[in-house]
This record gives C-alpha cells, sequence and structure tokens, in this order.
C-alpha cells in the first residue's frame, strides 16, 4: 500500500494508546485489508533521552515525506527544568510549523453513552456533533510586531498583533467550506468585525470565498463573544464553526467541555494539499497531553487516539466507511466498558487494554 503514516507515540500515555492504536490498525489490516506503510520515530522527552532534542532533523523530514503523521502525546515532569527550546513541546510545535498545518479541527462528539459526562443538561447537548476549525499559525500568536518593550520612562509595553492577511483567510476559509460540504452544510464564521480590523477583513474575504466557492454552503456570521455563550447555552445550532488562532484556542477549549472528557476528544490539524497525491499536509493527536499521574499504569483511556485515527481515515484517506465503523464501534464500546476518567456507576470498569478489546469487539460484530 502507499499510504504512508509517520507514527510518533511520544511520551507517558502518548506511548500506552498508540500501542493500542496499532490494534485498531491490525484488524483493519486482517479484515478490510486497510494497509498502511507505517515508520515510528521518537518526539517530545522520548526524542531528548535518546538525541537531546525534542524533534531530530530526520525525524522532521520523515514525518514531511509521509502522507501522514500519527501523533500520542509529548511531555512529563522530568523535562520541566529543560531550556525553552529543548521542551518536549517543542517538538510538536515544530511539526505544525514546519508542516505548516494551518487547520486545526477539533470535533466535539457527545456519544450517547456519555451524556451525563457533559457540563451542560442533558437535553441540550445529547446527539451534538460540532466541529471547530481553528487557523493555526497566524494571529495574535504568530504575527508581527510582538514582545515586550522597555519604554523611556523604564515601564515595559508587552504587545502582540492580530494581523491576517487575505491569503491567510482564504485558505482557512476554504477548509470551512469543504468541511461543511462534508458535513452538514453549515458555516458559522466567527470574529469581532465590530471592534477589530482583522476582523472586518476576516468577514469580507469569508463572504467574497461564499460567492466565489461556497456553493451548497450555508454561511452565515457570529461575533467572538456571543458565539461562546451560543455554545454553551444552545450548541446544537452549530455544525462547523471557522475562526481565527485565539478565538479558536478559547472556543475549541469551551466546546471540548460540553463533551466532559479530555480523554475522548480528537484533533486533526491540516495544512495544503500535495497536488501529486491530492492529500493535505496532516498530523492527527488526541487534544491530551502525557498524563504522567496515571502513565505506565494502563488505565489510560485510548479512545481520542482511536477518534484521531479516524480522523486520519476520513480526512487523509477518503475511508469514510471505515472512520464511521470506527466510530460507532467506540460508542457501543462505550455502552459496555469505560476507563476510570469517564466512568459512571453501573459501568464496567477497565484499562486501556479493556477498553481497546471493548472497540475491537464492537468492530467485529459492525
Ligand atoms: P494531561 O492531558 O496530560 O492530563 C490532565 C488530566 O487528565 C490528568 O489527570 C490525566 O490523568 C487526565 N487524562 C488525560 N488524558 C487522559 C486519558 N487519555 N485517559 C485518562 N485520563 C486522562 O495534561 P497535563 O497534566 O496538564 O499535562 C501533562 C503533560 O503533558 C505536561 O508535560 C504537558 O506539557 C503535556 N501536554 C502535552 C500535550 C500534547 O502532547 N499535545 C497537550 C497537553 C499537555
Ligand atoms: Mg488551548
Amino acid at each position: 500500500s502507499n499510504r504512508k503514516v509517520m507514527v510518533l507515540p511520544g511520551d507517558g500515555i502518548g506511548r500506552e494508546v498508540m500501542q493500542a492504536n496499532m490494534k485498531i490498525i491490525d484488524w483493519l489490516a486482517k479484515y478490510r485489508s486497510l494497509g498502511f506503510d507505517l515508520s515510528e520515530g521518537l518526539v517530545g522527552g522520548a526524542a531528548y533521552d535518546a538525541h537531546g532534542t525534542p524533534l531530530t532533523d530526520e525525524t522532521l523530514a520523515d514525518s514531511m515525506s509521509a502522507d501522514a503523521v500519527l501523533f500520542g502525546a509529548v511531555g512529563g515532569p522530568q523535562y520541566d527544568d529543560l531550556a525553552f527550546e529543548l521542551k518536549p513541546e517543542r517538538g510538536l510545535l515544530r511539526l505544525r510549523k514546519e508542516m505548516d498545518l494551518y487547520a486545526n479541527l477539533r470535533p466535539a462528539i457527545v456519544f450517547p453513552a456519555l451524556v451525563d459526562a457533559s457540563s451542560l443538561k442533558p437535553d441540550l447537548v445529547s446527539g451534538l456533533d460540532i466541529m471547530i476549525l481553528r487557523e493555526l499559525c497566524g494571529g495574535s500568536y504568530f504575527a508581527e510586531p510582538r514582545g515586550i518593550d522597555v519604554r523611556e520612562d523604564g515601564s515595559k509595553l508587552g504587545y502582540d498583533t492580530n494581523a491576517y492577511s487575505t491569503p491567510e483567510i482564504e485558505r482557512i476559509g476554504r477548509v470551512g467550506f469543504d468541511l461543511a460540504r462534508k458535513r452538514n452544510g453549515r458555516l458559522t464564521s466567527v470574529e469581532k468585525s465590530n471592534v477589530m480590523h482583522s476582523g472586518v477583513l476576516w468577514r469580507e474575504v469569508m463572504i467574497r470565498l461564499h460567492g466565489e466557492e461556497g456553493e451548497g454552503v450555508e454561511l452565515s456570521h457570529m461575533y467572538a463573544d456571543n458565539c461562546a455563550m451560543q455554545l454553551v447555552r444552545a450548541p446544537k445550532q452549530f455544525d462547523v464553526i471557522v475562526t481565527d488562532n485565539l478565538f479558536g484556542d478559547l472556543l475549541s477549549d469551551c466546546a471540548a467541555m460540553l463533551t466532559g472528557s479530555l480523554g475522548m476528544l480528537p484533533s486533526a490539524s491540516l495544512g495544503d494539499i500535495d497536488p501529486d497525491t491530492g492529500i493535505p499536509a496532516a498530523m492527527y493527536e488526541p487534544v491530551h497531553g502525557s498524563a504522567p499521574d496515571i502513565a505506565g499504569k494502563g488505565l489510560a483511556n485510548p479512545l481520542a487516539q482511536f477518534m484521531s485515527f479516524s480522523m486520519m481515515l476520513r480526512y487523509s484517506f477518503g475511508q469514510a466507511e471505515e472512520a464511521d465503523l470506527l466510530e460507532q464501534a467506540v460508542s457501543d464500546a462505550l455502552a459496555v466498558k469505560r476507563t476510570g476518567d469517564i466512568m459512571t456507576p453501573g459501568c464496567e470498569q477497565t484499562g486501556t487494554d479493556g477498553m481497546t478489546a471493548a472497540v475491537i469487539d464492537a468492530m467485529d460484530r459492525l
């Protein structure tokens, strides 16, 4: 097969949930003849321990030449005192930056079995399935000028710039229209054009793009502060939300809590489409970190990792049928067994292996 996947387990439970993910990959190879050409590399603390850097140039090059990167999690308390550039997280940030992964997809899905885990009332979230699309390479976290200056009177000035150019808005906007088309055809563009120039341009570009290439998509606009309110008031009104880096950071964390559990949240980060393969530069990873408090104990919930992999099937390789199958199996498995992080009375508690077995069992039945 020519689906080249670079596997980067990382540290802590990243390694454990990735190992579990391999069992899903084995199952697909065996029963669906769906094969991947897998390579594995070190990233984060594991790479630092072996090579003195959280990401070697070789691993970066291998990741960039692969069709997709499957990432676990990085970090751990033993690396807390390292210099900034050597910290495990720098490996992840360097990957995102070098691969120019500007489109961050964070779905918020409430599985029927987990309705009670949400921070909202069941009727507000039951059946929730929304997608937050966050611009990841520009805006307040990257645009220049930024820094801390010392002023003439000796006081300091810290500043960041929330700048967005037309091409930057166009490329994230295109991903938004594309996603909406693949889902329910509704896209909400979120900015603050009432008080910010970057927001005025953002809205202008989105309206133009909609006219040019937004066929079949219903576009609406919302101010970011209102969006935050609407997300906790009536989240099911949304399908796909597209927004900038800063607002997307806040709104996606907010949407995450609608689902109630960190161990359930997948993500994808996409870049430009390779004209030769038609596949976007892409990295898939759970939202959670390396969970040092439970690492090495076999307790980690592998479902965020599995759903990140299912996003890879869907968005990199067009395997929607297998992605649906895996997601349905996750949903079915939740009705039978739970890891500690999502445990509710009446359910059978299990660990990483037991949860994985329950998903595979559900796939066998589907
Ligand atoms: P964390 O996500 O690792 O853990 C937060 C809490 O959630 C912990 O109590 C943990 O046990 C629990 N948890 C997380 N994922 C879970 C899962 N799959 N199953 C069951 N329980 C789960 O965040 P924390 O503790 O702030 O950071 C730990 C380390 O991870 C730090 O070094 C941090 O820098 C790093 N980190 C890495 C990320 C990444 O690789 N993308 C993202 C966030 C943090
Ligand atoms: Mg955040």
